[in-house]
């Protein structure tokens, strides 16, 4: 089991290699080179993170590094190639893609992203759940974060490989991203292991928004006092990489410096529909709001959040628990 997965990690990092060598050396290398210069990449940021180039053609990654039946079973069996039931035969996985290796924590690549070269669809390929590969657990760039950034101190949350690579390259060098997968609450505790902060900062869209607000539920119940979460909003159309071209690392900086703390975008996004100048509105608000206090993790955080309901409303703890039969808190 153990020397299965060493092999798995083997014959993915000699596809990673396999990779980078065919943006360097390919026949069609110019179109790769070019798509990422048309993206604004630097050849060291592209290195650093191993970007690389899957040529088109079903059988380039099996030919170079799947000579084996040994090794073509271990690329099957790490997503990288597909088994064509009729005709049994494998095939490439990735095809003129560009190709972003996902590393784990001891930087070993254990999947790929991959990209078109233009506006074909799909536009993202990630490597399926495998043995080493659990997309609830893994986060893009953490290994690439740590060894930029001698002592991390907040970690910032966004959407898409090209997001981190591109705040790596103009010097915000803490940023991760999920793996086309909500934030769960297993990524929160591996980032707060780290980090004592994270800023979510998703794209500036109706997907983003939303992305937002789930995340703002997954955070709002594993938070624990010594741990800060904050929302960075964008311009609607911005994305984090579009953002720091446009306004550079200081001016991205400033704006996660003012990000809006979790218990105000809590306070926002649930007061939004309720006329809280009325009394309705609040008593509204409230029964929304409470239950999901409820679900948090004891603390100071949960106890100044349900603090602020009762200063909204002008009733105290004593009647907002009588009246909506709250399950003790540990404020009671
Ligand atoms: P660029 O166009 O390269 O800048 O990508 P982006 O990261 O800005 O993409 P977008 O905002 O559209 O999507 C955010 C993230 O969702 C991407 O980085 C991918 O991880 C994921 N994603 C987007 N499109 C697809 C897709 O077609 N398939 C899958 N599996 N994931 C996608
Ligand atoms: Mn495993
Ligand atoms: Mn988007
Ligand atoms: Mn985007
Ligand atoms: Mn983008």
């Amino acid at each position: 089991r153990r020397s299965e997965h060493k092999a798995q990690y083997h014959i993915l990092d000699e596809a990673s290699a396999y990779y980078q060598r065919q943006l360097k050396e390919h026949p069609s290398r110019d179109l790769a080179v070019n798509y990422l210069k048309s993206r604004g990449l630097t050849g060291k940021v592209a290195s650093f993170f191993c970007i690389g180039f899957a040529p088109s053609g079903w059988d380039n990654l099996i030919n170079a590094v799947g000579g084996t039946s040994e090794k073509a079973n271990l690329l099957e069996l790490s997503g990288m190639l597909i088994r064509h039931e009729e005709k049994d035969s494998l095939y490439d996985r990735f095809r003129n893609r560009i190709m972003f290796p996902i590393r784990d924590a001891r930087g070993r690549t254990i999947a790929f992203g991959g990209r078109v070269l233009g506006d074909d669809k799909p536009k993202y390929l990630n490597s399926p759940e495998t043995d080493t590969f659990h997309k609830g657990r893994e986060l893009y760039g953490l290994y690439e974060a740590r060894k930029l950034t001698q002592k991390l101190e907040r970690i910032v949350i966004v959407e898409g490989y090209m997001d981190v690579i591109s705040l790596a390259q103009f010097g915000v060098t803490y940023a991760v991203a999920t793996l086309g997968t909500a934030t769960s609450q297993q990524h929160l505790e591996r980032l707060f292991k780290t980090v004592s902060e994270v800023v979510f900062c998703f794209d500036g869209d109706k997907a983003g928004r939303k992305a937002a607000e789930r995340a703002l539920e997954t955070t709002l119940t594993s938070i624990k006092d010594g741990q800060e979460a904050r929302f960075l909003f964008l311009p609607e159309g911005e994305d984090p990489d579009t953002l720091i071209r446009a306004e550079g690392k200081d001016g991205f900086e400033k704006r996660l410096n003012e990000a809006l703390p979790l218990s105000e975008f809590f306070f926002k996004s649930h007061s939004q529909g309720s006329d809280m100048t009325s009394i309705d509105g609040r008593a509204r608000f409230s029964s929304e709001a409470l239950p999901m206090l409820q679900q948090m993790q004891p603390g100071l955080l949960k106890q100044m959040m349900i603090d602020k309901i009762c200063e909204i409303t002008g009733l105290t703890l004593e009647q907002i628990n009588s009246t909506i039969q709250l399950v003790p808190t540990s404020a009671s």
